[in-house]
């Protein structure tokens, strides 16, 4: 099973996030790659059986500059077997809390296999644990699904 998580994250927190995911992956015996979105350059989406977004928010509710690339990339491939999941922090202060996360989920949905969505509140706490497992579990079940 090839998973990948591709994420940005500026101060730190949905980096925390995306290595707290990691983690509960491997607590499933399953590895996943990790990298940021500057690194995930050649977009080859389609080499793996699930991939997680993970993003914060920017703005007025939108998506980092630097994921846009990867945003017209799902867009602009045939990825529609791929199981996706998308994972952000934010800051519920905002009229637009993860802001970013809605709009990735709207386009996954139209080109990719969504499972799941997670939204944290600025960094993940241990009451978000639950949360965060059942976002990994989501994604698992979906990708065995696809397999049969
Ligand atoms: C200028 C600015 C705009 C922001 N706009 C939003 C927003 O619209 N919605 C939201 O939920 N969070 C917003 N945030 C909060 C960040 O998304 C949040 O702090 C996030 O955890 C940062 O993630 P990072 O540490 O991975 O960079 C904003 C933060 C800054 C500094």
């Amino acid at each position: 099973m090839k998973i990948a998580i591709v994420y940005t994250s500026k101060t730190g927190n949905t980096e925390e996030l995306v290595y707290l995911i990691r983690d509960l992956f491997f607590q499933r015996n399953v590895e996943v790659k990790v990298y940021r979105v500057e690194q995930f350059q050649d977009m080859a989406i389609d080499q793996f059986d699930a991939m997680i977004v993970a993003t914060y928010t920017w703005g007025n509710g939108e998506i980092p500059y630097e994921m846009m690339n990867l945003y017209h990339a799902f867009e602009m491939q045939n990825v529609k077997h791929v199981v996706t999941g998308v994972a952000g922090t934010g800051d519920s202060g905002y009229e637009q809390f993860c802001g970013a996360v809605d709009q990735l989920r709207d386009m996954l949905y139209v080109h990719t296999t969504l499972a799941a969505t997670l939204k944290i509140e600025i960094t993940p706490q241990s009451e978000d644990r639950k949360r965060c497992k059942k976002f990994v579990d989501l994604l698992l079940e979906r990708v065995t699904q696809m397999r049969q």
